[in-house]
């Protein structure tokens, strides 16, 4: 499941997961931990330093791929609300675009999806994972949605999360991340040749998730 921010790609995505009794990887989550461990160190995200500093926090990843109940560690701390706050989400995009932090990722997440697809399958949400990290997935797709329905959205969560949730805020970070994600030169945002893509404006999320299930039954 790849896609922007915002189109409901984690709710749909563990839902999914739920349904066909699957492993849920969220691989956003593996770079906003490597964000949070360069911002601890003193750093943001563009520092020269910050390659580094998350390269060496990669062994210190678990990710928890429990539908019902995902979460990432850090050297065993649960990390998962600390790494949704506006500090990481301000500067995930340029960690996450340094090449060999996205290689020593993508490597763990192969080896991830590689596990579960003896144990019952997976479903794996990010921006590259049909084009890069799973190319021969049995099902691709690419949830997207207007830039104005997915601030709503995005903003409507974080409010339910306790943060501000301002509107004009969200968009203009939604608007900022699509550049950077779309534009970085390693694995950009991009819909794979193969993928199916589904445009969630004005679908709810039982709608979507009943047509991935329909999409899976198809795939056999
Ligand atoms: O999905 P989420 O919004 O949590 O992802 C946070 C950031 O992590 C994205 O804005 C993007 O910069 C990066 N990311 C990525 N590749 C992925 C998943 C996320 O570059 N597969």
């Amino acid at each position: 499941m790849d896609g922007p921010s915002g189109t409901g790609k984690s709710t749909v995505s563990r839902r999914l997961a739920g349904a066909c009794a699957a492993a849920y990887l969220d691989t956003g989550a593996m770079y906003r931990a490597l964000t949070l461990a360069v911002l601890r160190a003193g750093l943001d995200g563009a520092d020269p330093a910050a390659e580094r500093i998350a390269l060496g926090a990669v062994p210190n990843l678990q990710s928890v791929v429990d539908p019902d109940a995902p979460r990432i560690l850090l050297s065993g701390e649960d990390v998962e609300a600390e790494i949704r706050g506006p500090a990481v989400t301000a500067a995930v995009s340029a960690v996450s675009a340094v090449p060999a932090v996205r290689a020593a990722l993508v490597a763990r997440q192969r080896t991830i999806v590689a596990d579960a697809v003896v144990d019952g399958g997976i479903v794996v949400e990010g921006r590259d994972i049909g084009s890069v990290v799973v190319p021969d997935a049995p099902l691709k797709v690419y949830l997207t949605a207007s830039e104005h329905v997915r601030a709503a959205r995005r903003g409507a969560q974080d409010r339910k999360a306790g943060r501000t949730g301002d509107i004009a805020v969200v968009l203009a970070d939604v608007r900022r991340r699509d550049r950077l994600d779309s534009t970085r030169r390693t694995s950009p945002l991009q819909v794979a040749s193969d993928a199916v893509v589904l445009d969630t404006d004005e679908l709810s999320v039982d709608d979507v998730l009943a047509e991935l299930l329909r999409l899976v039954r198809e795939r056999g």
